[in-house]
């Protein structure tokens, strides 16, 4: 048997350095503030993994509110290659996202009893970088924003987005352009369907002249999908470690999200597929 020769990486980086200096690799991620945020209030072992799928989300959502935001940008200049691609990361990125359920899927109910009052009224419900998605998606509600009264910086990026278009409306805006016959006009209001975009997209999935269009409808139907994978399995996760008793945030739990997991995200890409 012959020796492999492995390859050792570039190791000088720490020769003669000084004691407490660490390695370039720690520094460009922030080894030492990340490991430094977990901060469990019990001694439930489950605790840990409850705090780490939280942060891990949290960043997930910010993640895909960058995509989601080039892909608005991109389909607002007309550029739909650059809109498919963002829209593909931020799908890859979704995925992960619903798949960070299995960290939590072992969790029973009297492990998170054992530190459910310690949060307190904390909930998932107050997370800013969510309801951003939220609003980026169509789903905007401005009466949400007073949680935020007394977080200035996060509150202004919010209501940025309530008044901005979302990324459906750009992509309507976008069909309007290339001739559909479409009025688009974006509201702060949640998006309500409307038989005129319905119709619009019927042509992109049906007449040829539009098909080029068609990659976009299917882009936006992987995000949509992926939105409501996610509500679900936090419906089951919620289902299973505590049952159908109210939320922290205050909410009926159970009944609530399931009105939302019910919701369809834009709607009229999946209503115009009874007739395709
Ligand atoms: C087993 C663990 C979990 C339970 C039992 C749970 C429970 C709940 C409940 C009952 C609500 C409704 C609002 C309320 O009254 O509090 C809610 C909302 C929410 N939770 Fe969780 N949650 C869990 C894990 C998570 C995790 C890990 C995240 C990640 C950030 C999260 C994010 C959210 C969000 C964003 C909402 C608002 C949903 C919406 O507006 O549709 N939850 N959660």
């Amino acid at each position: 048997m012959g020796h492999d020769t492995v390859e050792t990486p570039n190791l000088s980086f720490g020769r003669g350095r000084t004691p407490g200096r660490s390695t370039p690799y720690a520094q460009y991620v922030r080894l030492d503030e990340l490991h430094s945020l977990q901060h469990p209030r019990s001694k439930e072992p489950a605790e840990l993994s409850f705090i780490v799928t939280t942060q891990v989300m949290e960043l997930l959502f910010d993640l895909i509110r960058h995509e989601w935001t080039i892909a608005r940008q991109a389909l607002r200049e007309d550029d739909l290659p650059t809109a498919l691609a963002a829209l593909r990361r931020g799908t890859h990125a979704q995925d992960v996202l619903v798949a960070s359920w299995d960290l939590l899927g072992t969790m029973t109910p009297q492990e998170f009893n054992s530190f459910r009052s310690l949060f307190g009224e904390a909930s998932g419900f107050q997370s800013a970088a969510f309801l951003h998605l939220e609003f980026l998606l169509g789903n905007k509600n401005a009466a949400l924003l007073t949680m935020y009264d007394g977080m200035p910086d996060t509150q202004d990026g919010l209501v940025e987005a309530l008044r901005s278009p979302g990324l459906y409306d750009e992509a309507l805006a976008l069909l309007a352009r290339r001739g559909l016959e479409l009025s688009p006009a974006h509201s702060e209001q949640r998006y309500r369907p409307s038989e005129e975009v319905a119709a619009a997209w019927r042509r992109v999935y049906t007449e040829p002249e539009f098909a080029a269009l068609q990659p976009l409808g299917e882009a936006l139907l992987d995000v949509a999908e992926r939105v409501t994978r996610w509500r679900q399995r936090h419906l089951s996760a919620v289902k299973r470690t505590m049952g159908g008793k109210p939320g922290s945030g205050g909410s009926s739990g159970l009944t609530w999200l399931r009105k939302s997991a019910e919701q369809d995200v834009f709607p009229e890409l999946w209503t115009i597929r009874d007739e395709l």
